[in-house]
């Protein structure tokens, strides 16, 4: 007979297309973005590692050379294995796909989780519960203000998930706050048993599956830090979170008001600050303003320019006197003096914008 042993596996989901956060993740897959200087994925391949986790499969899909190039050059003290779906399987595809490279035994509990939620979860935790209670599945859920973007999982009084609820639609089917995380604790005898081959979400299939059949399907609130980065303004405030250290990760270079890698150039008069991040070799110009913002490696923010609340990609340019509020510019992208981009706009990689005569007159707080 099995005994379930230490948790010491984890499958890390990392081949989704990032569509939400384009242009962005056109050259780079939304796990490698760099947030608060480092890949997202380590922020979570190192928080798995500290909480006990020594081997990590990662299930990876769309640009899955990406990943490879950067665990072939790096040394996360963790081994670190990578599983490639031809076609992507979806969640519960790709739980499955990564099964022939786990080592656990049946019984074991192995950790999945999600390629772009920032948490503060008690992983230790977790798994305790779900070795307590003997579940065959454990999820992390997360209360949320307004649940009504997201999928519902109501738990009874003994933390049993009663159903998985799709988005409501109206007031009287908000029956609980709490969402899927996006972390769980799998008996790995219940990967074995998801399809294989085929595309599988685990949210809408294996999980429901899971409950009409009677499986143990547990779930713990943690109230603490959560946020899923996959839009561009929660991507920012990721960053800005880890930067400032109001969110968890060991692997944070340096925290403060701002963070400025190697190489990096900040004029003496600008002002960079609100937990933004600048990248190696980025140029802040003389008198520009950068507030909670994520300038990658390569980009240059010009004299007087005011960036808030806005990702500047690998190698962009941002013109003197632009102000930039919530906005995305895409890799290389040349953004001609005085633009004025705001909210929800989205400037393709390489695209070259005309310099403006007209000048704005922002808040340059
Ligand atoms: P959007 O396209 O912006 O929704 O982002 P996404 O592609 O990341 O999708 P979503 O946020 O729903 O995915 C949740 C997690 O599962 C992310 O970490 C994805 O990388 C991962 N994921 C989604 N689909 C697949 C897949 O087919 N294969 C693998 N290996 N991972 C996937």
């Amino acid at each position: 007979m099995w005994h379930a042993g230490a948790m010491t596996e984890a499958v890390l989901l990392v081949g989704g297309q990032g569509t939400r956060l384009r242009p962005l993740t056109i050259n780079t897959p939304k796990p490698m973005l760099p947030v608060a200087g480092v890949p997202f994925t380590v922020h979570q391949i190192t928080r798995a590692r500290d909480a006990g986790v020594t081997r990590i499969v990662l299930g990876t899909s769309y640009k899955a050379e990406v990943f490879r190039e950067f665990i072939d050059g790096s040394d996360l003290g963790i081994e670190i294995v990578i599983a490639t779906e031809d076609e992507p399987l979806g969640t519960g595809g790709a739980i499955r796909h990564a099964l022939p490279y786990l080592q656990s035994g049946p019984d074991d509990p192995v950790l999945i989780f999600n390629g772009d939620v920032l948490s503060g979860v008690d992983i230790t935790g977790l798994v305790d519960h779900h070795a307590r209670t003997g579940s065959d599945v454990t999820l992390y859920l997360t209360p949320v203000e307004d649940p009504r973007a997201y999928g519902l999982v109501p738990t009874d009084q003994h933390g049993r998930v009663t159903a998985f609820l799709e988005k409501p639609t109206h007031p009287h089917e908000i029956v609980t706050n709490n969402i899927n995380a996006g972390c769980y604790v799998f008996r790995r005898s219940v990967i074995d048993a998801i399809p294989h081959g085929r595309v599988v979400s685990v949210e809408r299939e294996t999980f429901p599956g899971l409950l009409a059949s009677g499986a143990l399907v547990s779930g713990v609130v943690d109230s603490g830090y959560w946020l899923d980065l996959g839009t561009p303004l929660s991507f920012v405030q990721g960053s800005r979170d880890l930067v400032l250290g109001h969110a968890p990760s060991p692997a944070v270079p340096s925290r403060g008001d701002f963070l400025a890698l190697d190489g990096a150039s900040i004029a003496a008069s600008a002002q960079v600050h609100g937990g933004t991040s600048v990248g190696r070799g980025a140029v802040i110009g003389e008198g520009a303003v950068v507030n909670g913002s994520v300038i990658f490696d390569g980009a240059r923010i010009d004299a007087g320019a005011l960036v808030r609340n806005s990702i500047v990609g690998v190698d962009a340019q941002v013109g003197a006197d632009c102000v930039l509020d919530g906005a995305v510019i895409g890799d290389g992208a040349v953004i001609g003096a005085g633009n004025e981009l705001l909210t929800g706009v989205r400037i393709w990689p390489g695209s070259q914008l005309a310099a403006t005569t007209i000048r704005f007159s922002s808040d340059r707080s």
